[in-house]
C-alpha cells in the first residue's frame, strides 16, 4: 500500500517523464529542430554564437531565409564585403549586397562578422595597375575607413587581415608575399588594425587563418608562425582581439585533430585573444564509400570531434559554417575541386541541398549541448 502523498509524487514524476520524453533531443529525421531545438538556441545556452556564411543573392529565396533565421544568430558575407566585390573602380563602392545582408541580419537580430579588409585574393582587376608603393597605404586606410565606417557599431567582429602567413614564401617572418606586403611592407598589418580600431572601436578585430590546427608538420609550422605573428602584434600594442580559425577540414584519415588544435587555442588565449571558428566545412573527397549516408556519418563524426575540442576552451566564442547548405558550398564550385576525383558533389555542411538537416547538424548541436558554459 502506498500513501496518497507517495502516489501523487509518483504520478507527477510519471507525468514529468512523459513531458521529458516528448522533448528529448531530436534524432536525425526528427522534425524538432527549431526554437529551443535550433542550433542557435543550443549554442546560446552555452554562451556561444552559431552562424554561417551567406551570399546576398540567396536572401531572395524564402526556403533559404527561413532556415537561416531559424538556425543562426550570426552571419558573415561569403563575398560581399571583400575588397574586389566592394570596389568596381578605384573611386566607387558597391555596397548593395553588403547592405542587404546587414539589413537582413539586423531585422532578424543576428550578429554580423565582417570579412575582410586585407587579403591577397579577390582584389579587383584595377588594383594591379593602380596601386603603387606611393599610394598603397592611402588605398588601404581609405578602404577601411569607408567600409568599417559605414557599418560602424553593427559588426560583431572584423577579419581585418586574412591569410597573411605563407611559410613556403621563405621569409624569416613567414609573411606571405602578397601585393599588400610588397607595396607597403610588413607594417601593413599594424596599419590595417589601427585604422580598423579607429573606424569601428566596438568591433572585435580578428586575424583569420587556415591550415594551422592539425597535427601535420606543415600545420604545426604554420601554427607556430601564426602564434608568433600574433605575439609580435600584441607586443607592439596593435589592437587585436581575436583569432579566427577557418576550419576548412577534411574527413577520411587525411587530418587528425587533437593537441595541435588545443595548443593553438591555448596560444591565442594566453595572448588575451578570443577564438572564432570562422569557416567550418568538411571536405568529403577522401571518403572511399560514395553512398551519401556513409559519407554523412563520417562527416558528422568529424564535426563532433573537432567541435568537442574547439569548445573545451572558454576562449572559443563562435562557430560559423562556410555556407548554409550543400547546395551553396564553395567546395562544389571550385574548378580544381570539380576536376579531381572522386567526381561527386561534396556534402560538407549541416543541411543538405533540400534544406534538410544532415547528421552533421545533429553532431554540431550535440557538441553545443556538451560544451562547458562560458
Ligand atoms: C571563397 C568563397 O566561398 C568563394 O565563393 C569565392 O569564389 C572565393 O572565396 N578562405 C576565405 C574565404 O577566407 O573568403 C574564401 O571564400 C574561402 C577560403
Amino acid at each position: 500500500m502506498i500513501t496518497r502523498r507517495e502516489y501523487l509524487k509518483r504520478s507527477s514524476l510519471a507525468a514529468c517523464g512523459l513531458a521529458l520524453a516528448r522533448t528529448l533531443p531530436a534524432e536525425p529525421g526528427n522534425s524538432h529542430i527549431e526554437g529551443r531545438d535550433s542550433l542557435k538556441a543550443r549554442a546560446h545556452n552555452r554562451g556561444l554564437l552559431a552562424g554561417c556564411a551567406v551570399n546576398a543573392a540567396n536572401l531572395r529565396e524564402d526556403a533559404f531565409t527561413k532556415v537561416l533565421a531559424a538556425q543562426y544568430n550570426l552571419v558573415v558575407a561569403e563575398n560581399a564585403m571583400k575588397f574586389g566585390p566592394l570596389r568596381p573602380t578605384p573611386d566607387t563602392f558597391n555596397f548593395a549586397d553588403a547592405d542587404a545582408l546587414v539589413a537582413f541580419a539586423q531585422h532578424h537580430k543576428m550578429k554580423i562578422r565582417g570579412h575582410n579588409f586585407v587579403w591577397h585574393e579577390q582584389l579587383p582587376a584595377w588594383f594591379a595597375g593602380t596601386a603603387t608603393k606611393e599610394n598603397a597605404k592611402k588605398i588601404l586606410t581609405d578602404h577601411i575607413h569607408t567600409v568599417a565606417g559605414r557599418y560602424k557599431g553593427k559588426i560583431h567582429s572584423w577579419d581585418v587581415v586574412n591569410e597573411a602567413i605563407n611559410i613556403s614564401d621563405g621569409r624569416p617572418d613567414s609573411l606571405r608575399k602578397s601585393s599588400w606586403l610588397e607595396l607597403i611592407g610588413p607594417e601593413y598589418l599594424e596599419l590595417a588594425y589601427r585604422t580598423a580600431r579607429q573606424a569601428d572601436p566596438k568591433a572585435k578585430l580578428t586575424y583569420n587563418e587556415y591550415g594551422i590546427e592539425d597535427q601535420s608538420e606543415s600545420d604545426s609550422a604554420k601554427r607556430a608562425a601564426t602564434l608568433a605573428l600574433l605575439k609580435r602584434l600584441k607586443a607592439a600594442n596593435v589592437p587585436l582581439d581575436a583569432l579566427g580559425i577557418q576550419s576548412h577540414i577534411k574527413a577520411g584519415a587525411l587530418q587528425t585533430f587533437g593537441n595541435g588544435l588545443r595548443e593553438l587555442i591555448a596560444g591565442a588565449q594566453s595572448l588575451g585573444l578570443e577564438v572564432y571558428f570562422t569557416e567550418l566545412d568538411v571536405n568529403d573527397d577522401a571518403i572511399p564509400d560514395s553512398a551519401p549516408a556513409a559519407r554523412d556519418r563520417i562527416v558528422a563524426d568529424v564535426y563532433h570531434d573537432y567541435l568537442a575540442i574547439a569548445f573545451e576552451s572558454t576562449a572559443t566564442k563562435a562557430v560559423l559554417t562556410w555556407g548554409l547548405t550543400d547546395a551553396h558550398t564553395w567546395l562544389n564550385g571550385i574548378k580544381s575541386h570539380r576536376e579531381k576525383l572522386p567526381n561527386r558533389p561534396q556534402r560538407p555542411l549541416p543541411f543538405d541541398a533540400d534544406y534538410k538537416p544532415t547528421p552533421a547538424f545533429f553532431a554540431m548541436r550535440d557538441a553545443f549541448d556538451k560544451a562547458p558554459h562560458r
